[in-house]
């Protein structure tokens, strides 16, 4: 029995692992998914399964206010403004955009948002990258006006999240059949790998864990992915150990730059749904599988026999690209 947190369930779970029959064959190795975008309609993708710990602490604190931060159309945001609701909190959710004084349209994640209720504040970019500060101040001003906030860090990436992919590692080790499996994810804020990383330690399993970063470099993901995990290590006394060096990304995939798409990306989208029905997002989920293909066309072992895809969601992502989707169809 691993040590778990509190958690309040939230995610419709085992998600299903899937085999890509057409997708094996053209790549000549086993490759499944772990549906994790059916973790929810609304709360679909990876980040619920972390709000399941989260939100435990936040009621357990007896908040009525979740406060957290991320991209305009973040997905993170969209359901943690979701989650709140569904247990009776409200939510405050800072929003990076060029022009806060033009927000973007109320479209894909952002309608979602104001749709729950959420209060959406628009951020620049400059004042993003110091969102602790940020999200410090507007809990202050709740707290003055006498309520009870709860912060929640981008991506809700932090050690008492990661264990929401702990879990998800813990759900793969019963569907899998023994033996060697290569768990590639979509790396945006670090959580999910930390937290794969340590479901795979903690069950000593003789698993790869790989991520392909959508933003940043390599290095910024093995630091923040090194210290979300030794953040948990020590929170919780967990029996292993992680060096920096065991911490694998692919990098060169970020393309045009977070959250912008190339074509070659929106085709290998396409292409998947085509071929395989697998409805994969522009921002994570897409730029990952496009990082995946192209590793495996320059070497069929680039990763093993056996490849388990995880997909964490973001499928309201493709709304607001449409356009830009519809012009490689
Ligand atoms: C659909 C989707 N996939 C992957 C990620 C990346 O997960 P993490 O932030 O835990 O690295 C995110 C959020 O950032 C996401 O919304």
């Amino acid at each position: 029995m691993l040590p778990y947190p509190d958690r309040i369930p939230l995610a419709q779970t085992p998600t299903p692992v899937e085999p890509l029959a057409r997708l094996s064959k053209r790549w000549g190795i086993e490759l499944l998914v772990k549906r994790d975008d059916l973790t929810g309609a609304a709360l679909t993708g990876n980040k619920v399964r972390k709000l399941e710990f989260l939100l435990a602490e936040a009621q357990a604190r007896r908040a009525d206010t979740v406060i957290t931060c991320g991209g305009a159309q973040s997905n993170h945001c969209r359901a943690t403004a979701v989650a709140a609701r569904q247990l009776g909190m409200d939510s405050t959710l800072l929003l990076r955009t060029p022009d806060p004084a033009n927000p973007p349209p109320v479209d894909g994640n952002i309608l979602l948002d104001k749709l729950v209720g959420a209060e959406l504040r628009f951020i620049t970019p400059a004042d993003y990258r110091d969102r602790a500060a940020g999200m410090a101040r507007v809990a202050d001003e709740l707290r003055a006006r006498g309520r009870h906030p709860y912060v929640i860090p981008e991506g809700g990436s932090n050690a008492l999240g990661a264990w929401g992919y702990v879990r998800c590692v813990e759900e793969l080790s019963r569907a899998l059949s023994p033996g060697h499996a290569t768990l590639v994810y979509a790396a945006g804020s670090g959580g999910t790998g930390a937290g794969l990383i340590l479901g795979v330690k903690l069950l000593r399993l003789p698993w790869r864990v790989v991520g392909v970063n959508v933003c940043d470099d390599r290095d910024y993901f093995v630091r923040a992915i090194g210290e979300i995990a030794e953040e948990a290590i020590a929170r919780d006394g967990l029996d292993v150990t992680l060096a920096r060096e065991e911490i694998e990304i692919v990098d060169g995939y970020v393309g045009r730059g977070y959250a912008l798409s190339q074509p070659a990306e929106l085709r290998l989208i396409a292409d998947a749904a085509r071929t395989e029905a697998l409805l994969l997002d522009p921002v994570y989920t897409g730029k990952a599988f496009y990082g995946m293909a192209s590793e495996l066309a320059k070497s069929r072992s680039r990763f093993g026999e056996r490849v388990v895809f995880i997909h964490t969601g973001g499928i309201f992502g493709l709304f607001p690209k449409a356009q830009e989707i519809a012009e490689v169809l």
